[in-house]
């Protein structure tokens, strides 16, 4: 989703103001870590220490052309499939009607909309992870209101409400590939046991140094440490343990404020009228003038275990509060839990957790507290390439009742503010993180700013309409590390731009607005790109066509182009089985048009996807999909 609210008014100096300004491009050459992960950061990524060193990450497709066509196209050799669109079943339940004519209580068993972050957790047999068989988790961001229901927003109701409640959050679904030959496809299991859908109405747990705060009190929730439901479940998270995060990010837009807000409302963009989605009409709770509090209760990472249906969702306030992009895990070198995490807004930070526990490889998803004690810190990018992680600690970084923070769970429901005060760097809208997983570095998306005046290191650009990839390694190696180093992996453009600031230096395909990140088990960087669709094929973005998704080879640079999306889509989510042979990738909103709000009355304006390419699709509307990608020799993807 695109959003450029800006909310960061903080006198916090732009980091060449500190340190003094450095040209773009002059990024120093990357150092190979010579330093590689522990063995349990290894086995959390599925890989064989052997494996450990890099070799063959190499890509080996023929890359494809950008394209404006209201289809989905990946290069020769690849098959298309399509598993999973909004509104489909997640077990045994009722059908997509195409005229928007599922119920509320329908909608609760189907899959949400507006597809986004996903990851494929692995049965296990004989102590092997299957990539035949597996739980997918997938998040559904937000709506479309004006495909969702017959009529659109017209004679708004309760009715409509929930239906747009129970569009948004989670879906586990269990899916498994079958038949052989040409016959051989990934299906849903229907019925499955383990089929959920997590939706903005469904209770979970708080817990962390805010649960039971004041702030986090309401008139349904007196101690503060229940809440109901997830909305605006954006990138993901998967841990050691077995479980999937989630993570809300535009949440600000679901809450009605009226008189003059707080300072902490406007820090997180919480105003009259929100997006103007007018569920407060029907649920008082997201109207802030009955229910202040609730708004303090979303901008968290919320923890499922899909292995565990009946088990409640929790938010991990130990993770902070902002427009949670992603949250992506790795192990520190003594086992202790890292969480990167970006807050995609313009000039908002890139947090890191770390925590007090160690995890030691085996332990259960109930046996341990990694996401509920720990440190939140905030990056600072220093204008020489080394940049230090500093500490939301209450008593700390002057966090102390005398500047607003009396004690840690304010700290953590006010971290934007928090941040502000430590002196984080303003980045250029951080998006999903990514880990590599040989060499342990880290990269970033930072996918637009064009309200940028003033460039400084690590956003080189003013005016940075396409965006760029940052990248750090941690000293020593260690991801708990309280300083690194970074660089540039790639300034994002078109080549061929008239303006020499918005050419980039891709070695490759041109692409703009780089948003969804993930590293397969070899070492290649697959790259998504989220070009709002007032954009998209127009003025700067004229010659990169519709949103896409390519692939990096991080130790060349070179970049080629692999999937192009239907018409006003983005290219979110994705995930893949143990042996990368199957790629679970996400088309979300195909047909969004300018304001994000279809016209119920043409629904198929923009877009017929994914009827129009799929003939055993059910059609009607513009339906955000779940597609699986393999090679028609089996292949690993991407070689
Ligand atoms: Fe939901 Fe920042 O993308
Ligand atoms: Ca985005
Ligand atoms: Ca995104």
């Amino acid at each position: 989703m695109n959003d450029d609210l800006l909310s960061n008014d903080s006198a916090n100096p732009h980091l060449e103001q500190l340190l003094g300004a450095r040209p773009a491009g002059s990024a120093r050459r990357r150092q190979v870590l010579q330093a590689g992960l522990g063995s349990a950061a290894l086995a959390f990524f599925g890989l064989p220490a052997q494996a450990a060193g890099g070799g063959g990450s190499g890509i080996g497709f023929r890359p494809i052309a950008a394209a404006t066509d209201d289809a989905v196209r990946v290069p020769d050799g690849y098959t298309l499939q399509l598993l999973y669109a909004w509104g489909d079943a997640i077990s045994l339940g009722p059908a997509f009607r195409g005229d928007a004519s599922n119920s509320a209580p329908e909608q609760a068993e189907q899959a949400g909309m507006h597809h986004d972050g996903m990851h494929f957790f692995p049965f296990v047999n004989d102590g092997r992870p299957s990539s035949t068989h597996g739980l997918l988790c997938i998040n559904h961001e937000y709506t479309d209101e004006g495909l969702l229901h017959v009529g659109g927003t017209a004679d708004w109701s309760h009715a409509k409400t929930l239906k747009s409640q129970n569009a948004h959050g989670i879906s586990v679904i269990e899916v498994q590939l079958r038949g052989s030959g040409s016959e051989l496809r990934w299906q849903l299991v229907r019925p499955s046991a383990y089929a959920r859908r997590i939706t903005a109405r469904t209770p979970m747990r708080i817990d962390g140094p805010a649960a039971g705060a004041g702030e986090m009190r309401t008139r349904e929730d007196r101690r503060g440490n229940v809440v109901f439901g997830t909305l605006a479940n954006c990138a993901m998270g998967v841990t050691p343990w077995g479980t999937y995060l989630s993570c809300e990010e535009n949440f600000n837009g679901y809450f009605n404020a009226s008189g003059t807000p707080t300072a902490a409302q406007m820090r997180y963009g919480i105003r009259e009228g929100g997006s103007g989605l007018r569920w407060h009409e029907y649920d008082s709770r997201f109207d802030v003038a009955t229910e202040p509090n609730e708004a303090n209760r979303f901008g968290w990472v919320v923890e499922v275990d899909p292995w565990q249906p009946d088990r409640p969702p929790v938010k991990h306030t130990a993770l902070g509060r902002f427009k949670h992009e992603g949250a992506t895990v790795t192990l520190a070198s003594d086992g202790r839990v890292v969480v990167y995490m970006g807050d995609d807004e313009a000039f908002e930070y890139i947090y890191k957790y770390v925590s007090r526990d160690r995890f030691i490889a085996g332990s259960s998803a109930n046996s341990g507290r990694w996401l509920e004690v720990g440190t939140l810190y905030v990056a600072r990018f220093e204008a020489d390439g080394r940049g230090q992680w500093v500490a939301l600690q209450h008593g700390q970084n002057s966090l102390n009742e005398a500047n607003g923070f009396a004690s840690q769970a304010e700290v953590l429901i006010r971290a934007r503010q928090a941040a502000d005060l430590v002196g984080a760097t303003k980045m250029d809208r951080p998006e999903w993180i990514a880990v590599q997983p040989q060499s342990g570095e880290v990269y970033c998306t930072l996918t637009n700013n064009r309200q940028r005046v003033i460039a400084d290191a690590a956003n080189p650009r003013a005016d940075n309409a396409f965006g760029h990839i940052i990248r750090w390694r941690e000293d020593a190696g260690d991801a708990a590390a309280g300083r690194f180093s970074w660089d540039i992996f790639v300034l994002c453009g078109d080549s061929q731009h008239s303006d020499a600031n918005k050419r980039g230096n891709i070695r490759g395909d041109s692409f703009g607005s780089p948003d969804g990140l993930f590293f397969d088990r070899a070492g290649r960087l697959w790259i998504q790109t989220d070009v709002p669709g007032r954009l998209m094929n127009h003025g700067d973005y004229q010659r990169i066509g519709n949103n896409q998704m390519l692939v990096a080879d991080v130790d060349s640079g070179e970049i080629r182009r692999f999937l192009t999306g239907p018409s006003g889509c983005e290219i979110t989510g994705l995930t893949a089985t143990p042996d990368s042979c199957n790629l679970f990738v996400n088309v979300q909103h195909p047909g969004e048009v300018p304001g994000a709000r279809s016209d119920p009355a043409r629904p198929l304006a923009v877009s017929g996807w994914p009827a129009n390419q799929f003939a055993e699709v059910t059609g009607g509307r513009p339906r955000s999909a779940t597609l699986v990608i393999r090679r028609r020799d089996g292949g690993v993807v991407g070689t």
